[in-house]
């Protein structure tokens, strides 16, 4: 008999619904909330309900793209956090309601978690090789920035992790700083393409062993532009491309250096990344030269799969599925919730 999991994200901004037979993609759907832009970040109550408003309607989606009805789901998954309470709530109660329903188990996800195994999503006919365990994984988001050690799908343990600021976080501040809208990460990147990476240096953090922090980073980009207009007010217009090209640099060579000297540290060569930054092109190419020179097997994520999207859920509900790891209709989502 197949395994058929419905997975259910709604941590953030993104109400995302998705189908994943016997570990195989059949669906993915994803609302984005446009919402948020004018407002230079996530509203949390506009979030939520624009969660309640899109949730009905991609999960028919899903379920359709699919080909699968109602009576075939085996379980569902849904994001306990961490997240936005208001948010993890509309796709938790969701969830309750339709394993209630049908009488089917449900499957509590750890979003942190479920960002690392994206690596195990399969497609039909690839030919593609998994990462093995134990691997490396550098994963950075929006709200979070860590290297974890993945000895098995459900066992995952945090060597280093960022002391204030996420890398995402780094990235959509800077950009603000320069007048670009939420969320920023992305157009850095589209806008740093042709600009000098080593026109404006920026000096790295000194922190311990393999923790990570962004905010002096941040403070410094800050001052930078603060100082530059001040000597001339055309400053980021004339320097644009350079200046997204400079902050990228920075913050995509202070992510590599921790996850070198984790995988020296530890011994692991293969190597993954996982969670929006993953998506960005430079940390993409720098993490492939890398691997080159370091031997490391290298697996990167298809872009779809790195920023929020719930076929990452539906893969981790369906490795909790096999272990028979399922949770009662008590179950209350976290805002806060450690891998
Ligand atoms: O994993 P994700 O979709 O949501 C969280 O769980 O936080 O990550 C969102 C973050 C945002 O900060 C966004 O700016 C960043 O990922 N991001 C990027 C790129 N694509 C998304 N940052 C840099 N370059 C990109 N191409
Ligand atoms: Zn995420």
């Amino acid at each position: 008999m197949h395994i058929i999991i419905l997975g259910i994200e709604s941590s953030c901004d993104d109400t995302a619904a998705a189908v994943i037979r016997d570990g195989f993609f059949l669906s993915n759907v994803n609302a984005d909330q446009e919402v948020h832009k004018a407002y230079g970040g996530v509203v949390p109550e506009l979030a939520s309900r624009a969660h309640q408003q899109n949730i009905v309607p991609v999960v028919d989606q899903a379920l359709k793209l699919a080909k699968v009805n109602k009576s075939q789901i085996s379980g569902v998954a849904f994001t306990k956090g961490p997240g936005l309470l208001g948010s993890l709530l509309v796709g938790t109660s969701f969830a309750k309601g339709f394993a209630l329903a049908r009488n089917i188990p449900l499957i509590e996800v750890n979003h942190l978690q479920a960002h690392v195994l994206a690596h195990f999503i399969k497609e039909e006919s690839e030919d593609r090789k998994y990462p093995a365990f134990p691997f490396l994984c550098l994963l950075v988001s929006g709200g979070h920035t860590q290297l974890v050690v993945v000895s098995d799908f459900l066992d995952m343990q945090v060597i280093g992790k960022t002391i204030d600021d996420a890398a995402g976080e780094a990235f959509d501040k800077c950009a603000k700083v320069i007048g670009l809208k939420y969320p920023g990460g992305p157009q850095i990147d589209k806008i740093a393409q042709g600009g000098n990476p080593k026109a404006f240096p920026f000096t790295k953090p000194r922190v311990n062993k393999l923790d990570y922090s962004f905010s002096g980073l941040k403070t410094a980009f800050l001052y930078f532009i603060r100082d530059n207009i001040k000597k001339n007010p055309e400053f980021i217009k004339q320097n644009i491309k350079d200046i997204c090209a400079s902050i990228q640099y920075s913050i995509v060579n202070i992510l590599m250096d921790k996850l070198i000297q984790a995988s020296e540290d530890t011994g692991i060569k293969e190597i993954t990344a996982a969670g929006g930054v993953s998506a960005n092109s430079e940390l993409r190419k720098t993490l492939s030269d890398v691997a080159k020179k370091n031997n490391w097997k290298l697996y990167l994520l298809e872009l779809k799969y790195t920023t929020d999207n719930a076929a990452m859920i539906a893969i981790t509900g369906y490795y909790k599925f096999l272990k028979n790891q399922f949770v009662r209709q008590d179950i209350v989502p976290m805002a806060r919730l450690n891998l």
